[in-house]
């Protein structure tokens, strides 16, 4: 009763995942990643050399996709959702640097967003769902009760990242960061299909100074406020 779709777009590295997940766990609605779908097709497409000297056999991937099956299971033991390519679990191995350098290539491929946004509008076909990306607002979801833009100054950003990595032992240089935040906005926002662009009713949330806690419950308050009318 009253359950809503939660629509959640914006900038590369403002914490969309986070915050759509904290969201998804306090309404007990399902999450779901639309990114990982991207990565899983571009995993699939290096492990099965449709990627040749950093070009990629559009055709072969065409025909290939139908072999392509994209899922998402619980982790019983961390109790996250965690991305399977063809019952294989492959979580991790998305989330590596082969994929992430690639991954935004095949996302501008027609015929990959075709199939992703239709399993996309399967998942939420009940509603109860939050989910994350860069045309879920727009094309996926472009009735979703609630729509937020997710946004955070480019600087503030690529400090997150740095911060992120230094902690994790990788040797990082700042400058270049940024400069990778700065070219994945202009490339998401450019690209001729599906780009990523402030839905006509999304609210901004700008969350350059605010906490996680902060912009949980800014969030929460809008849902909880929608799904009480929709109840009526
Ligand atoms: O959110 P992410 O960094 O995991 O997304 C990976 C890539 O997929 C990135 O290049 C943007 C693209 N993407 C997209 O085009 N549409 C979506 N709904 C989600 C992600």
């Amino acid at each position: 009763m009253g359950k809503i779709i939660i629509a959640i777009d914006g900038h590369s590295s403002c914490g969309k995942s986070t915050m759509a997940k904290m969201l998804a766990k306090e309404l007990g609605y399902l999450y779901l990643d639309s990114g990982a779908m991207y990565r899983a097709v571009t995993l699939y497409a290096l492990r099965n050399n449709l990627i040749d000297k950093g070009k990629l056999i559009y055709d072969k991937l065409i025909e290939q996709l139908p072999k392509i099956k994209i899922g998402f299971n619980k982790n019983l033991k961390t109790g996250k959702s965690e991305t399977y390519l063809n019952e294989e679990n492959v979580e991790d191995e998305i989330r590596q640097l082969p994929v992430s350098n690639f991954v935004s290539s095949i996302a501008t491929v027609a015929e990959v967003r075709k199939r992703m946004v239709k399993q996309q509008q399967l998942f939420g076909k009940d509603k109860g769902i939050v989910m994350d990306g860069r045309d879920i607002s727009t094309i996926v979801f472009p009735d979703a009760e609630l729509k937020i833009f997710m946004t955070a100054l480019p600087e503030i950003r690529a400090q997150r990242r740095f911060d992120e990595l230094k902690k994790k032992g990788s040797s990082v240089n700042f400058e270049e960061i940024l400069k990778n935040v700065k070219d994945r906005d202009k490339q998401d926002t450019n690209r001729k299909i599906s780009p990523l662009k402030i839905a006509p009713e999304a609210i901004i949330l700008d969350n350059s100074y605010l906490t996680r806690q902060e912009q949980l419950t800014w969030v929460l308050e809008k849902a909880n406020k929608i799904i009480k009318e929709n109840e009526c």
